[in-house]
């Protein structure tokens, strides 16, 4: 099989990880640097990373994350950020596009009204989206990491109104997710089982989801 599709394959939500391995600053910046690669509205990238790697940080998050204790063994626990503002970057965004010669101005101009129409004023999208572009980069990042022979860890289960005040995060960044990166010890489950593709495809010329 392709690497890349056995790697997606591969992928489990890891429970146990190796406390002795560390990563270095260098490969917690690679993994985010991959991890910026994932597409996202108008290029808004709303992703923002916290790299909680020091022991007195992953006790501290440890706490807020219902005493899961994968949070303190990872390597890192990234507190992974969706800007609910992303939009406000759009003309800085909008300029390297240009630079790139891949747009000119006046498209550039047309995206930047464009994107603020559409988000300002309009907060609940502004957060689907915030929160839609953060889990597309966090997937990129755990397919990232399983390439590079670590393993990683989704997690919902934390107090984020907790973890902002802990780590000083602004209101303007919305606490996504947990994500546990680091070398897997022993004793770790298998892949969960998964729906079969009948139960959650459907061609558009029958009937969809109707239940
Ligand atoms: C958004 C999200 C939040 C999750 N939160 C937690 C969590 O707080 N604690 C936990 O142990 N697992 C958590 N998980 C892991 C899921 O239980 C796991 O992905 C699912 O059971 C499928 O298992 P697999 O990823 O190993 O295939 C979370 C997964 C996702 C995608």
């Amino acid at each position: 099989m392709n690497e890349t599709l056995q790697l997606i394959k591969e992928r489990i939500s890891t429970n146990h990880f190796d406390k002795t391995r560390k990563l270095s600053d260098d490969e917690i910046r690679e993994l985010v640097e991959y991890a910026g690669q994932a597409p996202s509205s108008y290029n808004i990238q709303h992703w923002r990373f916290v790299a909680v790697a020091s022991a007195e940080g992953k006790a501290r998050l440890r706490a807020l994350a219902y005493n899961q204790a994968k949070v303190e063994e990872a390597a890192v626990t990234f507190i992974v950020l969706g800007d609910l503002r992303g939009y406000d970057h759009m003309p800085e965004i909008a300029a390297a596009v240009v630079a790139a010669g891949q747009i000119d101005e006046k498209r550039a101009e047309s995206w930047v009204t464009t994107s603020h129409k559409l988000y300002a004023g309009n907060e609940q999208f502004a957060r689907d989206e915030a929160i839609r572009g953060a889990s597309l980069a966090a997937m990129t990042l755990m397919i990232a990491a399983q390439a590079k022979g670590l393993s990683s860890g989704p997690m919902i289960g934390f107090d984020p109104v907790g973890v902002k005040q802990a780590f000083g995060i602004a209101d303007r960044y919305l606490p996504v997710m947990l994500l546990t990166v680091g070398y897997p010890a022993p004793g770790n489950a298998g892949r969960k089982p998964r729906f079969g593709v009948d139960r959650i495809l459907a061609f558009e010329q029958g009937s969809g989801f109707p239940s």
